[in-house]
C-alpha cells in the first residue's frame, strides 16, 4: 500500500499536540522541568514546519491549477507568526514569567492553521507528490535531523 502523506502530516499534528500537553503537565507539576518539555515541543513543531516549507509547499505552489495551491502563501505567513510565538513562550519560561497568555495565542494560531491544512491542503498531497517525495517528507517528519536533540541545550 502506498504511503499517505495526508495521514502522516495529520498524525504529526496530533503528536506535536501531545508534546504540548506533556509540557502543560510538566508546568503544573511541582519541580517539573517545563523548559525542557517545552523545548521538545518546540523542536517537534519546528521540524514539522521546516518539512512543510522545504518539501511540501514548493511542490504545492507549482500546482497552480490545484485549489490547495492558493493556500500556500497564507500558510507561510502563519508560520511566520507561529515561530516567534514559540520563541516568546520559551523566553517567558526561561525568565520565570507567566507564559499563559502567549501560550494561548500560540495555541489558537496553531490550531486554526492546522485545521486549514488538514481541511484544504493535505488532501491534495497524495495526488501531487511522487512516492519518493512522500517517502522523503515522511522521513523528515520522523527524524530530528533538522534540529538536533534539544535536551542537550543549556
Ligand atoms: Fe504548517
Ligand atoms: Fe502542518
Amino acid at each position: 500500500m502506498s504511503l499517505s502523506i495526508d495521514i502522516a502530516l495529520s498524525e504529526d499534528h496530533q503528536s506535536i499536540d501531545g508534546y504540548f500537553d506533556a509540557y502543560l503537565e510538566e508546568k503544573r507539576k511541582p519541580g517539573g522541568n517545563a523548559l525542557q518539555s517545552f523545548r521538545t515541543y518546540k523542536a517537534s513543531l519546528l521540524r514539522h514546519i521546516k518539512c512543510e516549507e522545504d518539501l511540501i509547499f514548493p511542490i504545492l505552489a507549482k500546482a497552480s491549477d490545484e485549489p490547495a495551491s492558493a493556500e500556500v502563501s497564507t500558510l507561510r505567513d502563519e508560520h511566520q507568526i507561529i515561530v516567534p510565538l514559540l520563541m516568546e513562550v520559551e523566553k517567558h519560561i526561561k525568565e520565570g514569567k507567566d507564559s499563559t497568555s502567549v501560550e494561548r495565542k500560540l495555541f489558537e494560531e496553531l490550531h486554526e492553521h492546522n485545521a486549514r491544512e488538514e481541511l484544504k491542503v493535505y488532501g491534495a498531497l497524495d495526488r501531487l507528490l511522487s512516492e519518493s517525495q512522500k517517502q522523503e517528507a515522511a522521513e523528515a517528519l520522523k527524524s530530528m535531523r533538522f534540529f538536533p536533540d534539544t535536551a542537550s541545550l543549556p
